[in-house]
This record gives C-alpha cells, structure tokens and sequence, in this order.
C-alpha cells in the first residue's frame, strides 16, 4: 500500500478499520432492533467514521450533525464550548447514539452530553472510534469503542492535524519533523 510521505507509522491499517467498524454496526444493529435510533456526530472528523458505520447498521434510522468550538485556551480546560451549527430536529423522546472519532480528555463530549441530556432524549449511547482512556478527565461512560489507543496524536480516517490527512484510509502518526512542537489539536 501506499504510505502518504507525512506518515511514520501506520497504528490501524484500513482493513483493521474495516473490520472494527463491522463488527459495532452489528452490535448496534442488535442492540437497537426495533428502534429508530438518531446517530448524532460531531463535525468534523467523526463524519468518516459515522458514515462507514451506519452502512453497517441495518436498522432504519436518522442521522444528525451538531459543530461544536472551544471559547479559548482557559475555559477550554473546563470544557466550555460554543455550539457552531445546532442539530436541526428536536431529540425529546428519541433514542441517540453519539458518534465520535476519538475521545480524548473526554471534556467535549462531556460538555455536549450535558447539553443534550437537558433536550430530554429517551435514551443516549456513546459510540467512538478510538478511546485515548489514559488521558481522560471527564468522567465517561462510553458504550461502544472501537479500539484503545495509548497516549499518541494520530491522523487519518476523519482525524486531523491543521485541517489536513481527514481523508486518509487509515489512522497512523505523523513524522516528528511535520508536527514539530505544535500542540493545535484541531
Ligand atoms: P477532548 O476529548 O475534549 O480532549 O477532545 C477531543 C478532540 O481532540 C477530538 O475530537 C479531536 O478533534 C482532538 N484530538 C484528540 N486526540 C487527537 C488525535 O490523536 N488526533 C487528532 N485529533 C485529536
Ligand atoms: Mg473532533
């Protein structure tokens, strides 16, 4: 296979991806039988995966966007963050399942399941791609995973660093010189 040349290391190769993502459409698509669940991600990056697994879903179903932002370095810390673009139908009464690419300290998310819970949904399952579970502070409960990742900045499959490698079928680490010291993590 062919390796960008930013790309020191592959840590998932697409087929492991592939596999991975397979097996928790079917595990969902049992959990959720005979419900009509509403996937909600978060844009950007969770979109690749968000839309690999619901091609394994075999449920009817729906589908939502919600864009999120931090204010800024200081309440980032607290996992204060502003809502960019809203989801566009109301959630009281339904079933949700967030999808993410990765949960990271956890305080995103935890911020986003806080404002959901007060939209009265019926019930609400996290589902991620990866869990770096070393670095969390916020204290999660995530219901489907695709896999542990230690306390490694990684791109590819909707993951980014400054905007660029979403698009790469798989997730691997970057090559020292390209990332430098830079911490942006968007
Ligand atoms: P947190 O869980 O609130 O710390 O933030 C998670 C967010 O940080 C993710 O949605 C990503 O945007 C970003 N992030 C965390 N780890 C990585 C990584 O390894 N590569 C790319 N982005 C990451
Ligand atoms: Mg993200």
């Amino acid at each position: 296979m062919l390796i960008h040349p930013d790309i020191e290391k592959i840590v998932y190769s697409e087929e492991e991806i592939n596999n991975r993502v397979k097996e928790l459409g079917q595990v969902i698509t049992i959990d959720y039988k005979e419900k009509k669940p509403l996937f909600i991600t978060v844009l950007k990056g969770g979109v690749f995966f968000l839309t690999d697994l619901l091609r394994e879903v075999k449920l009817d179903m729906m589908v939502d966007y919600i864009a999120i932002s931090n204010y800024g370095s200081s309440s980032e810390k607290l996992g204060v963050v502003r809502v960019l673009k809203d989801l566009d139908q109301s959630i009281e009464g339904i079933d949700i399942i967030v999808v993410e690419d990765v949960i990271d300290t956890g305080l995103t998310l935890n911020y986003l399941l806080k404002n959901l819970k007060n939209r009265h949904p019926k019930s609400i399952k996290v589902c991620t791609l990866l869990d770096k579970s070393v670095r969390r502070i916020a204290d999660l409960k995530i219901d489907y995973k695709g896999f542990d990742i230690p306390d490694i900045f990684v791109v590819g499959y909707g993951l980014d660093f400054k905007q660029k490698y979403r698009n790469l079928p798989y997730i691997g680490i970057l090559k020292a010189d390209v990332r430098g010291n830079s911490k942006n993590k968007t």
